[in-house]
C-alpha cells in the first residue's frame, strides 16, 4: 500500500508508522486522515500475529502539531453537514487507532499539540523525549478538543482535562507522565532504546494474550466488580483453554521458553520464569 504522507516499514513483527509532513510539523489534514484511516483498516484486517506491535512516530523536528490549521480554516466555508462529515471522519480515524488489535507505541519527540496530543492518547504505551512539549491547545485558536476528548479523558481523567482543555496551556513531558498521557520519559538520545525495550516486553508476551488484554480494558472500564464478573471470568477462561494459554502455563511449569518466543528459543529466559499468571 502506498501513502503520500505516511512512511511505513516492517521489522520482523513490528510495524513502524511515521507521520511524514515535516514541513508543517506533521499537522494532519483531510488527506492524512484518509491515509491513516486506510492504514488502520488494513491493520484491523490483518491475520492475527503477523504484526505484533506498531510504533507511531513523526518525521523531522517533532511528533505532531495537531490538526492542520490551514485545512481547518477552509472548513469555515463548509456547511454544518460538511463539517459534521469531516469531524466524523477524524473521529473514526482516532477510534480505529484506539482499537488497533495490537499495542500502539507512541514515540514522541519535539511536540504533541492538539490532535497530536490526541494521537498520544490513543497509543497504549507512550515514550517521550524529556524536552517534548504537550498541549490541548485548541482553545487558543477559539476551538475545542472535541473529537479527541473521549480518548484524552480516558487517559488523563477529568481533573487534568478541566485544567488543560480550558487553559490550552503547554506542558512538559514530566507533567504528561504525571497525568498518565506518557509512560516513560527519557533524554532524546535514549528515545529509540526506550522504545526498543518496550517492544521487547511486548514481543516476549503471548500475542493472543496481548490482544485479549487490550480488548478487555475498554470492556471492563467503568463497570462495577459484579457487572464485570461475567466478562472477566469468560475472558480468563477463554485464555486458559486457548492453545497459547496452555503453552504459556506449561512452559512455565516445564521451565522452558514458550513456543511463541522465536527470539529466545532454546535459551533460558528469566523474565518468563519469574512471571506470575492470573
Ligand atoms: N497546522 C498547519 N501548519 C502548521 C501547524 C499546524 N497545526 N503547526 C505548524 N505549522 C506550520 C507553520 O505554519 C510553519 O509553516 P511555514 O514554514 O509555512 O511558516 C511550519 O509548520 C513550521 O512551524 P514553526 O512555527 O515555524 O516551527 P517551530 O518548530 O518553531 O514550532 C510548533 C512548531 C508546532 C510549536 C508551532 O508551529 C505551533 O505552535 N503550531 C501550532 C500548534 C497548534 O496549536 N496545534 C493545535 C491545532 S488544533
Amino acid at each position: 500500500m502506498t501513502y503520500e504522507h505516511l512512511l511505513t516499514r516492517r521489522e520482523g513483527a513490528v510495524e513502524y508508522l511515521t507521520l511524514n509532513r515535516p514541513d508543517v510539523r506533521n499537522a494532519f489534514n483531510e488527506h492524512v486522515i484518509a491515509e491513516l484511516s486506510r492504514w488502520a483498516a488494513a491493520a484491523h484486517a490483518r491475520p492475527a500475529g503477523e504484526v505484533r506491535a506498531v510504533v507511531l512516530a513523526g518525521a523531522g523536528k517533532m511528533f505532531c502539531a495537531g490538526a492542520d490549521i490551514t485545512w481547518m480554516s477552509k472548513t469555515i466555508d463548509y456547511t454544518e453537514d460538511e463539517n459534521l462529515r469531516d469531524a466524523a471522519a477524524m473521529s473514526a480515524m482516532f477510534a480505529a487507532l484506539d482499537t488497533l488489535p495490537v499495542p500502539l507505541v507512541g514515540r514522541i519527540h519535539g511536540a504533541a499539540l492538539g490532535g497530536g496530543a490526541g494521537l498520544a492518547a490513543v497509543c497504549d504505551i507512550v515514550v517521550a523525549d524529556e524536552q517534548a512539549i504537550f498541549g490541548f491547545t485548541e482553545v487558543k485558536l477559539g476551538i475545542i478538543p472535541a473529537v479527541i476528548s473521549p480518548f484524552a479523558l480516558a487517559k488523563i481523567g477529568r481533573s487534568a482535562a478541566r485544567e488543560l482543555f480550558l487553559t490550552g496551556a503547554r506542558f512538559s513531558a514530566a507533567r504528561a507522565k504525571d497525568i498518565g498521557l506518557v509512560h516513560t520519559v527519557v533524554p532524546a538520545s535514549e528515545l529509540d532504546a526506550a522504545v526498543d525495550r518496550c517492544l521487547r516486553e511486548i514481543l516476549s508476551a503471548g500475542p493472543a494474550a496481548v490482544a485479549a488484554a487490550k480488548a478487555l480494558i475498554p470492556e471492563v472500564w467503568g463497570l462495577g466488580a459484579s457487572d464485570a464478573r461475567p466478562i472477566t471470568a469468560a475472558a480468563i477462561a477463554a485464555r486458559r483453554v486457548a492453545p497459547e494459554g496452555q503453552e504459556g502455563l506449561r512452559a512455565f511449569l516445564e521451565k522452558r521458553t514458550p513456543g511463541w518466543r522465536e527470539d529466545r528459543k532454546n535459551t533460558k529466559d528469566t523474565t518468563d520464569t519469574k512471571a506470575k499468571t492470573s
